[in-house]
């Protein structure tokens, strides 16, 4: 076998050349669909070969808990899409996130992460001082916070860009500047965008993450996650980490993985289309005060999306008309009642359009403080445009939203 984390040699070719071809690693039965090995563990032909394998002197496959060639045709595939040299495929987006963070702080180090980010993110890191890691939240689009809460043990700096639910943008090239000029590594969680529509390493990002279970997948099947990043990170940082820890993709669900990359254009642009026309038609609602989404010209950040992003992504949110929390959880819980075509699930990415209470579901478990600083509210909903027709999702919910007294 070759290198492992051998560059992938078609990346010369347009996106969705690659998004079908990149990483195909065909065995010698000539197979064209990619070859997927379940096989927990690798046959050798001695006990030399065993040896050497385990000594990392024959580059061949031991285990599948760190490598398998399903999961390295997902990997090298990924890697070629989002313009990086290696990947790590994990069996969760969450595992990729706390993996990325093992892998580059030690004991006393120190984070900063955007206080709007996907609520177990924000529980994992408050709960890194336990381990003797600190993390201070500071608000996504303000660079002179970023700057203010760098400490001598800061080692890394962590967003989400667009942010969920409330669709914030990091601004990539401004963060990258301030990380590198104090010697911090930039990591992105790349989930709402995908590389479709945006490459935060082409912005000066030096980790891209992924929950792959939402739009890499595309079609709500399977759980899984990546990291992407520089070689020598991924070989020497993370593989022996996901050696010793094992948070490891399954090959089937490689396999699911890699056949979404194929259809990930494609769909990305027809989402985000449906999105516009959902937001629009949202934002002239008289129940709705306020919609999240960066396609939107009222959007603060719609002049940063068009310059980091090639499309505005398929997550809107929006806010109710209410006097108080309680008039307005009904009120948001009312609106999702209502639908009969869009699915109340927490998920996200899928071709079916998913709707969501983010205070009482995704970010139920953060404090009510946590919440008010991350801007969640009771009467915030949030919708994941899938592929239906915009027009069926806008009756939709217009059964619910009508019936709210403007
Ligand atoms: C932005 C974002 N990052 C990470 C995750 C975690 O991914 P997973 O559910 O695959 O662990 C999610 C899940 O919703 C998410 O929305």
């Amino acid at each position: 076998m070759d290198d492992y984390f051998a560059i992938d040699p078609i990346r010369d070719l347009d996106f969705s050349t690659r998004s079908v071809r990149s990483g195909t690693d065909r065995t010698n039965v000539g197979e064209h669909g990619e070859a997927m090995f379940l096989t927990s563990s690798f046959v050798f032909r001695n006990a030399a070969e065993a040896a050497a394998r385990f000594g990392n002197q024959d580059p061949g496959y031991v285990y599948s808990r760190f490598t398998n060639p399903t999961v390295r045709q997902f990997e090298r595939r990924l890697a070629s899409l989002e313009e990086g040299e290696a990947c790590m495929a994990t069996a969760s987006g969450m595992s990729a996130i706390m993996t990325t963070v093992l892998a580059l702080m030690k004991a006393g180090d120190h984070m900063v992460c955007a206080s709007a980010v996907f609520g177990s993110t924000y529980q994992l890191f408050s709960m890194l001082s336990r381990f003797g890691l600190q993390c201070s939240f500071v608000s996504l689009s303000d660079l002179s916070a970023w700057e203010a809460a760098i400490r001598p043990e800061t080692r890394l700096f962590y967003v989400e860009t667009p942010s969920n639910p409330l669709t914030e943008l990091a601004d990539l090239a401004g963060l990258a500047a301030l990380s590198k000029s104090r010697g911090i590594s930039l990591v992105v969680d790349n989930c709402f965008c995908t590389p479709a529509l945006q490459k935060p390493l082409l912005h000066g990002a030096d980790i891209v993450i992924h929950s792959a279970t939402k739009y890499i997948d595309g079609q709500g099947r399977v759980l899984g996650g990546a990291i992407v990043g520089q070689r020598a990170f991924i070989h020497d940082q993370v593989l022996p980490l996901m050696r010793t820890t094992g948070p490891s993709l399954s090959a089937f669900n490689a396999w699911v993985l890699l056949k979404g990359l194929e259809t990930l254009q494609i769909r990305m642009d027809q989402q985000s289309a449906n999105a516009f026309e959902v937001a629009n038609y949202l934002n002239q609602h008289p129940a709705v005060t306020r919609v999240h989404y960066p396609g939107l010209s009222t959007h603060p950040q719609h002049q940063l999306a068009k310059t980091q992003q090639s499309r505005f992504g398929a997550v809107v949110s929006f806010e109710l008309r209410g006097e108080d929390d309680q008039s307005l959880r009904s009120r948001a819980w009312s609106v999702i009642d209502a639908t009969r075509v869009i699915s109340i699930t927490g998920n996200l990415g899928d071709t079916k359009t998913t709707i969501t209470h983010p205070a009482s579901t995704t970010h139920g478990r953060l404090s009510p403080q946590a919440r008010l600083d991350a801007g969640i509210g009771e009467g915030l909903i949030r919708l994941a445009i899938g592929l239906e027709s915009p027009r069926d999702l806008c009756t939709d919910l217009a059964r619910g939203l009508d019936g709210v007294e403007p």
